[in-house]
């Protein structure tokens, strides 16, 4: 198949998430309470305090714009940007219905931010930079809309062997495809997932003060059902690669995966290990 160009994989992108939109909305709770730990840990990284202004990138339904937002207070502002509309409208009712009067979602593509240079006094990310078709361009965006001294925070998802989480489906969806090899410059899943891979291109870009750590941690669910529902739900680039199998392969696979659960059972329900990797980084002073 022939390369995508940017402006393709953007498109693919913004239908892929406006799609699951509604998926978001309806686990929001669930996934809330499995993974804020991870927001509390970028608002920590970026350093942020009361009455800053933050830009969040690719907030989805609002993680971690919404507690970015807590954090630094009615004297602060936080601007939320994202490809979605759909997944932003629910990152604002969200808002709407915390109380929060400080932040505001805006569409648009993290490669081409509409800001002033050293508009934000931080810039946080969860799962949104391995989506973009050129990295080093956002991190020279990034960098650009930054104050001096200020830092970014990113949180992407480290090794495929290290995230059951996400494998399994896929493992289980590759084994009735005959796919061909992923492309390793394409955008995706894993494609910051090695050491060095987001820090390397942050430094490129003229970033000083690189802390880079995989996190590991698990993600509990009540039953193997639960967990496939769930991530179907939100996941669209494995949805993508389940819409490719016949109904009777869906079937088939939908079975495999809640089996393969099994082997994570603990006593009070399965915990689905997880790795991500969190990027900080300083703009010169
Ligand atoms: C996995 S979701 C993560 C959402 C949220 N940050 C979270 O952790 O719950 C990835 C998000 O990145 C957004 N995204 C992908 N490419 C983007 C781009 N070029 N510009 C802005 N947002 C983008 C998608 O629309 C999607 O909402």
């Amino acid at each position: 198949m022939a390369q995508q160009t940017p402006e393709q994989i953007i498109e693919g992108q913004r239908q892929d998430w406006n799609r699951v939109a509604g998926g978001w909305e309806k686990w929001d709770r669930f996934f809330d309470e499995q993974m804020a730990f991870l927001n509390h840990r970028l608002v920590a990284d970026a350093r942020l305090r009361a009455g800053m202004r933050v830009l969040d990138l690719g907030s989805g339904t609002g993680y971690p714009a919404l507690l970015d937002a807590q954090t630094i207070g009615s004297n602060g502002s936080v601007i939320g940007l994202d490809l979605a509309e759909q997944m932003l409208s629910a990152a604002r009712r969200k808002a709407t219905a915390l109380g929060l009067a400080n932040v505001t979602f805006r569409t648009d593509d993290v490669t081409a931010l509409p800001f002033e240079p050293n508009s934000f006094d931080a810039v946080t990310s969860r799962f949104c930079l391995m989506f973009l078709p050129e990295i080093p361009k956002a991190a020279a965006e990034i960098l650009r809309v930054l104050r001096p001294g200020a830092w970014l925070a990113a949180a992407v998802w480290s090794a495929p062997d290290k995230n059951p989480y996400l494998m399994i489906p896929i493992t289980v969806i590759k084994q009735f495809l005959d796919l061909p090899q992923p492309d390793p410059t394409a955008p995706g899943i894993f494609k910051l997932a090695k050491p060095g891979d987001l820090a390397g291109m942050l430094q490129q870009a003229g970033f000083t003060n690189l802390c880079e750590e995989e996190f590991i941690a698990d993600v509990r669910f009540p039953s193997g059902e639960e967990y496939y529902a769930s991530l179907m739900d939100i996941a669209a680039p494995i949805q993508n690669l389940f819409a490719k199998l016949s109904d009777q392969q869906k079937a088939a696979a939908r079975g495999r995966i809640v089996s393969s659960v099994d082997q994570y059972r603990r006593a009070d329900g399965f915990a689905l290990p997880i790795a991500v990797r969190m990027v900080a980084a300083r703009k010169p002073l």
